[in-house]
């Protein structure tokens, strides 16, 4: 195990959205702030602070993680996947994006990034989730205006025309 003095900074390596980065963290950094203040990546967000509400998931390792409850030392070496990583800027919507459009799945959008990083997961590493399943996963999430149906109903979609497709 490795001991960190907890006044010093630290170096760390790690990848974003298949980006290198080589930063100084002191060990209480969080990973949220590591993201948003450090980066400049402010699209995970930070509600609640303390794991409840689910707008700072992001993927580490590829696993949706809580990252306000990440310390930036620990993600040392490891490859993360904000919301920004799901479709770069010069590539279209993902079709879990597209569809939470279609359904009017966000109306603030707060908590919609962390949402989107847990539900992409979902899709892709269950793909015979069924509707329990998909607000089974909602539960670890909070939001506030839009309510869920339709957040369920894209993400009904999607797992649908995945098997679709799979089927053709
Ligand atoms: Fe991390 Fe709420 S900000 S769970
Ligand atoms: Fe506003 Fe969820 S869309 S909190």
């Amino acid at each position: 195990m490795r001991y960190l003095r907890a006044d010093a900074a630290h170096p760390i390596a790690v990848t974003i959205n298949g980006r290198p980065y080589a930063v100084q963290a002191e060990p209480r950094l969080l990973l949220t702030d590591l993201l948003r203040e450090v980066i400049g990546l402010t699209g995970t967000h930070t509600g609640c602070e303390h794991g409840v509400c689910g707008a700072c998931t992001v993927h580490i390792e590829g696993i949706p993680q809580r990252a306000c409850l990440t310390y930036a030392v620990q993600v040392d070496g490891r490859s993360i996947t904000t919301v920004e990583g799901l479709a770069p800027s010069a590539a279209p919507l993902t079709a879990l994006q597209s569809a939470f459009r279609e359904h009017h799945a966000l109306q603030c959008g707060f908590c919609t990034p962390g949402l989107l990083m847990s539900l992409s997961h979902l899709v892709e590493s269950e793909p015979d989730a069924d509707e329990a399943r998909v607000r089974e996963v909602l539960s670890g999430h909070l939001c506030r205006c839009t309510g869920y149906q339709g957040i369920v109903d894209a993400t009904m979609d999607v797992l649908a025309a995945q098997r679709r497709d799979g089927a053709t």
